[in-house]
């Protein structure tokens, strides 16, 4: 069995910023409205770019301050809702482009958590020998499936893309992971895909009367803000206190908290239950808004970035959104 320890961080946004004001020019809202209720003050919106271009820009950027060659790859999860196409999935296309021939790739798919996830699955794959470098990408072009008529979730979002490089190691950097699902209240976040229309089922639909009126799906997210605000500010200090609890830490011990950034008003509640301060809380929700999978990974590379961060601190990373899903991990950094 190895250790895993974090080895390289890297992010990538589309160059068009869209501000409050741009939006409040489409629609009826204003920028003070977005900015008391989420924090948020601007996002980047795709127009040339694709969820496949910043994905390879994050990874690049991650190899390189990981110093490792693509070849080197033997593992790339990408964690998005989003993918230029179904098939090849986006892991395909990043290792095309890449040219990291060694490696196995796939996508996983767990909403705003995604990052959270894949991170865990590749610290599980090199801690239990299946892989030795890992790259792990949470990616959005969350801007395709929006509805750009509903004001209550479009103001939100932002598209963008994060990376790290997770390594073998003979000194624990990964210490943990707390993480949960609740399937039950699925219904808070939704996106509805395509309907299955096949001969076969279309004939057993002619030949089943529907006995309840179908539903109004819907292509685009669907969010019940309130409902996920409350799970939120649940959940995510439940389950980094369970973190904490299981590697015999306190959230004193922590020097940096990088949560999913959803809404400013989340991370303080949190920082509130947990009872510290916002100091310690990374933010830049103000300048993407909520890139969903991307959210965690970017905000983890601006704090790797901001040279804050010194040998042998603990990170808690948090994710949670559509599923419900959430996850806490524990890092401790091994520089
Ligand atoms: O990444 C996945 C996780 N997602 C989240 O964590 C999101 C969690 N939820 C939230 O962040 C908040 O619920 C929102 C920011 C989405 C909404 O804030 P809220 O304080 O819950 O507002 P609300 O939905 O209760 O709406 C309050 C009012 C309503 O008007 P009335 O009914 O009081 O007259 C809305 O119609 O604000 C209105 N409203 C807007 N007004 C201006 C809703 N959206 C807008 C808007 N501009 N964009």
């Amino acid at each position: 069995m190895s250790e895993v320890k974090l080895l390289g961080t890297g992010s990538c946004v589309p160059e068009k910023i869209v501000t409050n004001d741009d939006l409040a020019a489409m629609m009826d809202t204003s920028d003070e409205w977005i900015r008391t209720r989420t924090g948020i003050c601007q996002r980047r919106i795709v127009t040339e770019e694709t969820l496949t271009s910043l994905s390879v820009g994050a990874a690049q950027r991650a190899l390189e301050s990981a110093g490792i060659l693509a070849e080197s790859l033997d593992l790339i999860i990408v964690a998005t809702l989003t993918p230029d196409e179904p098939l090849p999935n986006a892991s395909c296309a990043v290792q095309k482009a890449l040219g990291a021939w060694n490696a196995c790739c796939f996508d996983l798919s767990a909403a705003c958590s995604g990052f959270v996830f894949a991170l865990h699955t590749a610290a599980m794959y090199i801690r239990g020998g299946a892989a030795k470098t890992a790259l792990v990408i949470g990616a959005e072009v969350l801007s395709k499936i929006i509805d750009w008529s509903d004001r209550k979730t479009c103001i939100l979002f932002g598209d963008g893309a994060g990376a790290a490089v997770l390594g073998a190691s003979d000194i624990p950097g990964f210490l943990g992971a707390a993480m949960g699902t609740d399937g039950a209240k699925g219904h808070t976040l939704t996106m509805h895909e395509r309907d299955i229309a096949n001969p076969f089922r279309t004939r057993w639909l002619s030949e089943h009367p529907v006995l309840e009126p179908a539903q109004s799906l819907s292509r685009f997210v669907y969010m019940d803000g309130q409902e996920v605000f409350k799970f939120a500010v649940k959940r995510v200090p439940e389950s980094i206190g369970q973190l904490l609890d299981q590697a015999g830490l306190t959230v004193a011990d922590i020097d940096h908290f990088v949560l999913h950034q959803a809404n400013y008003r989340i991370v303080e509640a949190v920082a509130r239950r947990l009872k510290v301060s916002m100091d310690k809380f990374i933010l830049n929700m103000d300048r993407y808004g909520n890139t969903s999978a991307a959210s965690v990974a970017i905000a983890l590379d601006e704090l790797m970035r901001s040279g804050s961060v010194q040998n042998g601190d603990y990170l808690v990373l948090s994710g949670f959104g559509g599923g419900l899903t959430w996850g806490s991990l524990l890092f401790k950094m091994i520089i």
